[in-house]
């Protein structure tokens, strides 16, 4: 049995990411939350301002000075009685892939809307994405210190187009200029912003009662309307049920101002108090719950150079039940080994630190020599494998050619590599030398190209090539492969890890092969 401080440990773990359209706030929102677990004594010094704003050429630049701001890094931080784990996402929709991995590693979601916009581009397919496995999502609704759409209409858009109930657990009063606050409705309090606050913790200044008379004194005209409205809002809205925020049917809505600090901290009170603690994950023999003794863990993400001092390769893991300790040995089951962990480490605002010791919930750092790929299990001894993980057919197809023709060996090695880690997706097609490097979004492209010169020491340039789609072959039947081997032989590849792939030239080919061949499956997505 499992004694009760190591419940308490995992029972206390909350790890969500935060899904959103660029510009919506999602960096301001992270330095508040931060600032919030005190981890940091003054926001504003997480990324660098301006971040998202960066032009596209800017970014290896970037990406090498700061380190941590476009690919996913994870912070740590208490908040009440909660250990928090927020796992940052790539701003840029070109590392998706990225992002929508990092969701399978997270138990609950932030969703933030820019009040003044409603719901976006970007939030409708993350918030796709957290559906396949019905992950609870929370609700901010940012920037009510600007004139922003009505908070009715944007609630009715939210339930409309992302087909998600909501219930209102503050509701704003005023916005932009006027911007007076906000009342919690499951609390009948109002809590009373104060502009020009946002760096800091702000006294709450906080009215009991809707009909406190000392409501009118504080926000005068303002009260009256705030009753009326509220008569309506909750006429209208849901109420707030814990069983269907937990199967994601049902998000509270908070709402508040990120850069005027205002509302964060609701909004983690709700977090803290009704996120679910680590859930259990699917391997391949059976369910595994957070509380058991017995530690299992999969890497998610790998990510390179983190930081330019420490040139080294980092396997993000979600650790899925029991205890990892500094120099424990763990079974790396796909290559049937045991290995000794005596360096893992974790990023609290940036900064590296050794850990000790983590729990079902946490994330931990493994350095990486290239014999970590995404997808990879971690157990005690017990051979299973955690499912889930996807990788997508990539959308962009370029041939990828030498300067040097005598480094065609690094090149081979480097792509595979950088493929493992998911930093792209290779393709060696059956009848020629080719390689084909296949990505989701453009910028992929020269990441690789830039990774392979200062890391493989090759260097390598792109060409087109006619490619529209690529997707992963399976077949029970291994003569009924063979000979499909064999009749499309000109349209098959071998991805990174080995696996058959047929590359369509376009999208009819696709479709008449896919007639052709009833037998074989076709997938769109492949589990690592
Ligand atoms: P992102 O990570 O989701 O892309 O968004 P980010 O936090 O970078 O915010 C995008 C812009 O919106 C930033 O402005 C930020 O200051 C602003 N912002 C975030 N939250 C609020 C809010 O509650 N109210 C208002 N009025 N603005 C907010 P910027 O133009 O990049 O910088 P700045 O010139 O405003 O400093």
């Amino acid at each position: 049995m499992a004694n009760q401080d190591f419940l308490n440990e995992i029972n206390k773990r909350r790890t969500f990411a935060i899904i959103s359209h660029p510009d919506a706030g999602k960096t301001t929102i992270t330095e508040k939350v931060l600032l919030f677990g005190q981890a940091l004594q003054k926001a504003g010094t997480v990324k660098g301002k301006k971040s998202g704003q960066h032009a596209k050429s800017d970014w290896m630049e970037m990406e090498k000075d700061r380190g941590i701001s476009i690919t996913t890094s994870v912070m740590q931080f208490p908040y009440r009685d909660c250990l928090v784990n927020l796992l940052d996402t790539p701003g840029h929709e070109d590392f998706s892939e990225d992002t929508y991995r990092t969701l399978t590693a997270v138990d609950s979601c932030l969703m933030v809307i820019d009040t003044a916009k409603g719901v976006e581009d970007r939030t409708i397919k993350l918030m796709e994405v957290t559906r396949l496995r019905d992950t609870p999502i929370i609700t901010f609704m940012n920037k009510m210190d600007r004139d922003t759409r009505d908070p009715m209409e944007v609630m009715d858009e939210v339930e409309e187009v992302l087909k998600i109930k909501c219930a209102p657990i503050t509701w704003p009063i005023g916005m932009g200029k006027e911007f007076k606050g906000v009342y919690n409705i499951l609390d009948d309090e109002t809590i009373l912003y104060q502009s020009g606050q946002g760096h800091t913790i702000q006294e709450k200044r906080v009215i009991k009662g809707l009909n406190n008379p000392e409501l009118d004194a504080a926000i005068g005209n303002y009260a009256d309307d705030l009753r009326e409205e509220l008569e309506l809002v909750v006429g209208a809205s849901h109420e707030f049920d814990h069983e269907a925020f937990l199967k994601g049917e049902l998000t509270p809505v908070f709402f508040g101002t990120a850069l005027g600090n205002f509302g964060v901290d609701h909004m983690l009170d709700g977090l803290t108090k009704w996120a679910p603690t680590p859930l259990p994950r699917t391997t391949d023999v059976r369910d595994v719950a957070a509380t058991e003794e017995k530690f299992s863990g999969f890497v998610f993400k790998i990510q390179a150079n983190m930081d330019p001092k420490h040139r080294d390769r980092i396997a993000f893991m979600r650790i899925v039940s029991g205890k990892y300790s500094k120099g424990m040995k763990m079974r790396q089951v796909r290559i049937g080994k045991d290995v000794k962990i005596a360096d893992a480490v974790t990023f609290m605002a940036g900064d590296r630190a050794n850990v000790e010791e983590a729990f079902a919930g946490d994330i931990i750092g493994l350095h990486n020599h290239g014999s970590i790929q995404i997808g990879d299990t971690f157990t005690a001894g017990e051979d299973m494998k955690f499912t889930g993980i996807p990788n997508f057919a990539p959308e962009l197809f370029r041939r990828i050619r030498l300067r040097d023709p005598l480094k065609a060996k690094q090149l081979q090695k480097g792509l595979i590599q950088l493929s493992e880690e998911g930093a792209v997706q290779v393709f060696r097609p059956f009848n020629s030398n080719d390689m084909i490097v296949g990505a989701v979004g453009v910028l992929q492209f020269e990441v690789v190209v830039q990774r392979l010169k200062t890391e493989y020491n090759v260097d390598a340039i792109y060409e087109p090539i006619s490619v529209a789609t690529a997707r992963w072959c399976t077949c029970d039947n291994p003569r009924t492969l063979e000979q499909f081997e064999k009749k499309a032989y000109d349209n098959l590849a071998l991805d990174g890890g080995d696996n058959l792939t047929y590359i369509a030239p376009t999208m009819v080919n696709l479709s008449l092969a896919q007639e052709r061949h009833p037998d074989i499956e076709f997938h769109r997505t492949r589990e690592h």
